[in-house]
């Protein structure tokens, strides 16, 4: 009996020794070999990258205009935030917060802010820890058109908060550039789709560039999901807009958002399209969080209100015959077309055609008009 334990015993010893240096081998191990791959056939290009023999970012690209520029930029962008990212060390603490502070609204110049005060951040608008393992890993979608003086100003106080807070971020500033009416959900789901094919992002936070944090206590990295971010804002008294207000910022995790199928894409207007996104959060039984007043608290630069607005009672009909479209409206049925992507010293651009014809022909668009 005891004969028969002795080479069992070792076997397990041997075994667990086994598990642990594979364990060991693959938190603390640096990159070894980055293999990046760029396949072409006659339709479509792909780009597959290896980090350690591990295939981390498949991306295939299937935009016929300025195809190679647009996948050069996404190799190089996503080869250079896997190699940081991918040399693991301890996890990362908060630096120090400063707490409440007073938005800066002067106008500034990018170039000089990136020069004076942002140098930190990479080209493309990222950072990451390198000392630790980043808290987090997080795209900022930030849906834009018209709004030029409003993005310096929103990225002073944005950039050293997201590095405080040591998350392993990208700012995506996506633009439409079709002349449809304005479409801020369909922006953002095209935002949540090709942000992932830079870096395997596991937060996205869905961010208007009006709205500036005054606290860096308000925390960017879906500690909890879905989260409502502009809690009190300074134009509406710094209270909750109204009860099931879900606009300004809000923030899911991966899954949970491919979870709620993204935004609808049929919102052609201003508004609506928040109101609609928490019907889908309940649909799929997830509760909002918030955190409270007195830290969730933004700035709003001012601006004149978008003409494009439905009167409300169009608007009210709309939202209400949405909800039973929901599964067939969204992540599920996105189409759009990338024409442009380029990496600014503290932003990464995309411009995109939202393509409504499109959907008014394919999508549901048009169950919304009759
Ligand atoms: C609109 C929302 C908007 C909110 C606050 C509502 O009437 O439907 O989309 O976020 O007002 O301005």
């Amino acid at each position: 009996m005891r004969k028969r334990l002795i080479p069992l015993i070792s076997l397990f010893t041997l075994l667990t020794i086994l598990v642990y240096a594979v364990l060991y081998y693959n938190i603390h191990f640096p990159i070894r070999t980055i293999f990046a791959e760029n396949r072409t056939n006659s339709k479509y290009q792909e780009i597959i990258i290896n980090v350690n023999n591990r295939t981390i970012i498949n991306v295939n690209n299937r935009t016929e205009r300025n195809k190679e520029d647009i996948m050069k930029t996404l190799k190089n962008a996503a080869l250079t935030s896997m190699i940081v990212s991918y040399n693991k060390k301890e996890n990362c603490k908060m630096e120090k917060l400063v707490g409440r502070s007073v938005v800066n609204l002067n106008n500034v110049k990018l170039d000089w802010l990136h020069e004076n005060e942002l140098q930190f951040v990479r080209q493309g608008g990222w950072y990451a820890p390198t000392e630790c393992r980043e808290r987090q890993t997080a795209a900022i979608i930030i849906p834009f058109r018209n709004r030029e003086p409003h993005l310096p100003i929103f990225l002073r106080q944005l950039h050293p908060l997201l590095k405080r807070q040591q998350l392993h971020y990208r700012i995506f500033v996506i633009e439409q550039t079709d002349n449809s009416q304005f479409n801020r959900g369909k922006l953002i789901n095209v935002g949540f789709n090709i942000s992932r094919e830079f870096f395997p992002y596991n937060c996205f936070v869905f961010h208007d560039v009006d709205l500036v944090p005054e606290d860096d206590r308000i925390d960017y990295g879906c500690k909890h999901s879905p989260t409502h971010l502009t809690v009190s804002i300074d134009v509406r008294g710094y209270k909750l807009t109204y009860a099931k207000y879900f606009g300004g910022a809000e923030m899911f995790t991966k899954d949970d958002y491919e979870k709620v199928n993204g935004y609808s894409n049929s919102f052609w207007y201003w508004g609506g399209e928040d109101d609609n996104l928490l019907v889908r959060t309940k649909q799929n039984n997830m509760r909002i969080h918030r955190q409270s007043v007195d830290i969730a608290r933004y700035t709003a630069i001012k601006h004149t209100p978008s003409t494009e607005r439905l009167p409300i009672a169009e608007k009210e009909k709309f939202r209400f015959k949405a909800g039973p479209y929901n599964k067939r409206d969204g992540l599920n049925t996105l189409q759009y077309e990338l024409t442009y992507v380029k990496e600014h010293p503290l932003y990464t651009h995309f411009k995109v055609n939202l393509c409504k014809e499109r959907d008014r022909l394919y999508g549901v668009l048009h169950k919304f008009e009759d």
